[in-house]
């Protein structure tokens, strides 16, 4: 009996991580991109969420991202423009934004 509810904890917290990892922002962003970007609010640039709607339904969303975080600029969010690849993330970072950006609007 005693097994059987600690079986039964040890699967939910599984589960439970399973979820919160799959949500998990890179760990690039913590570093490179949360100075001017936020999940679900304008701090300098627009939200990630903000932008993963922009490309929401868009085939080439994650090659578009990777593109422009790479070279930076304006995006025609008229903020200001956001320096090339965030300041000094590498390209394994700017990939694995790219498709944590692009898979946030489902
Ligand atoms: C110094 C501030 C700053 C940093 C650091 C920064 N950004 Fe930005 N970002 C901006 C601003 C400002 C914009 C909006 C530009 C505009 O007005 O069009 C933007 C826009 C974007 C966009 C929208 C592109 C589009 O096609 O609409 C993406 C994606 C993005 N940033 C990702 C990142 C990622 C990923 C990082 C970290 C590697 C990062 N940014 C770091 C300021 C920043």
């Amino acid at each position: 009996m005693k097994y059987g509810i600690l079986s039964i904890a040890v699967a939910s917290l599984l589960v439970f991580s399973g979820v919160s990892l799959a949500a998990e922002m890179p760990a690039a962003a913590k570093s490179k991109c949360l100075t001017c970007h936020a999940l679900d609010r304008k701090v300098v640039g627009p939200s990630f969420m903000d932008i993963s709607k922009k490309y929401k339904g868009d085939p080439d969303a994650v090659a578009k991202l990777v593109a422009n975080i790479t070279k930076g600029g304006t995006f025609g969010w008229k903020i200001t423009s956001m320096p090339p690849r965030g300041m000094g993330a590498n390209d394994a970072q700017i990939k694995a934004m790219a498709e944590y950006i692009a898979g946030l609007a489902k």
